[in-house]
């Protein structure tokens, strides 16, 4: 393209000061999650990414697969540490390691990693103080790592927390009065010192879904979106929309503590499109279609007004996701499975008309699908048992109250869940017999919104690997159960909110 040259050196120009200072490009970034049984080839993927002109990628670990499809391309990574070696990494020798085999190895094949995660969401409410002190050694030894890998200025390592770290109290419930949790504040405050001190940026993850799903007892619906609620009245500012009150609310709480000009970064943020009420393709595209704009236009929210680096969530569905936090948590994706659009909304803030671009080149796996026999007669219990053992071990989370397959009968549930099984497993002919229930057909038994899928093809890659779970009585080895996820969090995420609106 000799006729861009000019225009090319100049890009490279600026995308070398940009790497000096340590800075990076401004953009959209999206969530790669790789729970699923069955994953698009990395490189279809990278494709997707360039195709929406996404220009950064936050993983929640450093799988090589992956990894290597990124390679050459200019998009910026985020790797992560699992929140199960956080322990490991807090000792020198092992952040090195680390770095050396999930950091440097790659820059120097020409991955533009340019900032490592350090566990995810540890302060989450749920987990108690289970990470409580390894998540500040793991950062620090991970960032001297990478200084000492001569990576340092370039490559900075944060920390993604959950929207649950920071509140507002019951007695000036604004975002103005912002505060950390008081369990967490001494923790996060000294994160907060050396993320400062190392020009690194705060990273949060904010859910107005979850707004809604956990405040049934009222939550303003208008206000999880962004067309114009009544307001809250905090000093000058009218706060119209849940996501502008939440993110100004650790604003304020970083001011507090000292740190009124840090870079804030949004590590998840989304809307998923099935397993709730509150979860359908049409509010998903009416929460994108409010939110996007803000952020590709560089409008900010009223405390931070400007650029916000903003990681959606997420890319695809993941239907090995753990569902403990709910049905909805396999269906965050703006795409779905296969990689093809859910909803029409524009990623480009010059051109509103732009749709998103499916996943080019899937191949799927044969037009088959597996359904309970109508000829041979079956007993409810043994329906039922059957039934559960396919749920258990493929995906029935459309069966929600509100869920795409909620209306199904008792057959048709049957059909749904052998097939899943059916499709997760490879279509291979011992999965869809079920004691003889089951039959295979080449007939779609998709029924109204519930789509009996075909899965797409395997590519040998399936390891659907996941952070260990939390123990018990909480097994949540989901990386992106936010927002406002137990009795006690609702109380404190909601008393922002709800209790000024029906003041
Ligand atoms: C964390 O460290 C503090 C102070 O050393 C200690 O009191 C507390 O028990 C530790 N918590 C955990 C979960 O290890
Ligand atoms: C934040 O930045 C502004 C403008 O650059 C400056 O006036 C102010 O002193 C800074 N505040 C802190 C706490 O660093
Ligand atoms: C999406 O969910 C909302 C709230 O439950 C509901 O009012 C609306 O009808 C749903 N839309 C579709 C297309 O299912
Ligand atoms: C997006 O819009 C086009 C027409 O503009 C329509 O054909 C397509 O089905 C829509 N896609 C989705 C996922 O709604
Ligand atoms: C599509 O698949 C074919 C055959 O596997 C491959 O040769 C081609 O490069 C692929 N195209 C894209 C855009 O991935
Ligand atoms: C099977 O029966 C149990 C106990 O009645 C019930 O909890 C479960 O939801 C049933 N399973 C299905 C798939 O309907
Ligand atoms: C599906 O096929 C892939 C690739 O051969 C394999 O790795 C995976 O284990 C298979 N899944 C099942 C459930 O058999």
């Amino acid at each position: 393209m000799p006729r861009h040259s000019n225009m090319v050196n100049l890009l490279f120009v600026g995308a070398l000061v940009l790497t000096l200072f340590g800075s990076s490009v401004e953009g959209l970034g999206v969530n790669w999650g790789t729970k699923s049984s069955h994953q698009l080839p990395p490189e279809t993927v990278v494709q997707m990414l360039k195709d929406n002109g996404l220009k950064k990628v936050k993983l929640f670990d450093a799988d090589p697969y992956v990894l290597n499809a990124l390679a050459d391309t200019d998009i910026e990574v985020m790797v992560g540490v699992k929140n199960s070696e956080l322990e490991a990494v807090s000792q020198k020798n092992n952040a090195k390691k680390w770095v050396d085999d999930n950091v440097a190895k790659y820059v120097e094949n020409k991955v533009r990693i340019t900032s490592v995660a350090v566990g995810n969401e540890p302060f989450l409410v749920d987990y108690k103080d289970k990470y409580i002190n390894s998540t500040l050694p793991a950062l620090m030894s991970i960032q001297k790592a990478l200084d000492d890998a001569k990576l340092g200025d370039r490559i900075k390592a944060s920390v993604p927390f959950n929207g649950d770290i920071y509140m507002s109290p019951p007695w000036r419930p604004l975002p103005s009065a912002g505060l950390f949790r008081p369990e967490v504040s001494d923790e996060v405050e000294d994160i907060a010192d050396f993320l400062a001190k190392n020009n690194a940026p705060f990273i949060i993850n904010i859910f107005p879904f979850f707004s809604l799903v956990m405040g049934d007892s009222g939550f303003p619906v208008d206000y999880a979106f962004f067309d114009g609620a009544d307001g809250i009245q905090d000093g000058n500012i009218e706060y119209t929309n849940v996501f502008d009150a939440s993110f100004d609310t650790c604003v304020s709480a970083l001011k507090q503590i000292g740190h009124a000009n840090m870079t804030i970064v949004i590590g998840e943020i989304g809307w998923p499109t099935d397993g709730n009420k509150w979860a359908n393709s049409s509010l998903a595209s009416k929460f994108y279609n409010g939110f996007l704009p803000r952020v590709t236009n560089n409008k900010g929210t009223p405390l931070y007004p400007g650029y916000i680096e903003v990681y959606l969530f997420g890319l695809v569905d993941e239907d090995a996701k753990n569902i403990a936090p709910g049905n909805f948590e396999r269906h965050w994706g703006i795409f779905d499975y296969a990689g093809q659009p859910k909803f029409n909304t524009s990623l480009d803030a010059k051109d509103k008309n732009k749709k998103l671009v499916g996943a080019k080149n899937v191949t799927f796996q044969s037009k088959k699908w597996c359904i309970l026999r109508s000829d041979v007669p079956h007993d409810k219990q043994k329906l039922n048992e059957t039934m559960d053992y396919a749920c258990e071990h493929a995906d029935c989370s459309a069966f929600a109250d509100g869920g795409s397959c909620s209306g199904l009968g008792e057959c048709e549930m049957a059909s749904y869940a052998f097939n899943s099984f059916f499709q997760m497993s490879n279509q291979s002919k011992e999965s869809c017999d079920f004691d003889g229930l089951a039959t295979q057909v080449d007939q779609d038994p998709s029924k109204d919104q519930c789509k009996f899928n075909i899965q797409i093809k395997p590519n040998g890659h399936e390891h659907i690997d996941s952070d260990s779970p939390a123990p018990s009585p909480f097994s949540f080895s989901s990386s992106h159960l936010t927002g406002v996820p137990s009795i006690a969090l609702i109380g404190l995420a909601l008393l922002v909110m709800t209790s000024l609106f029906f003041f």
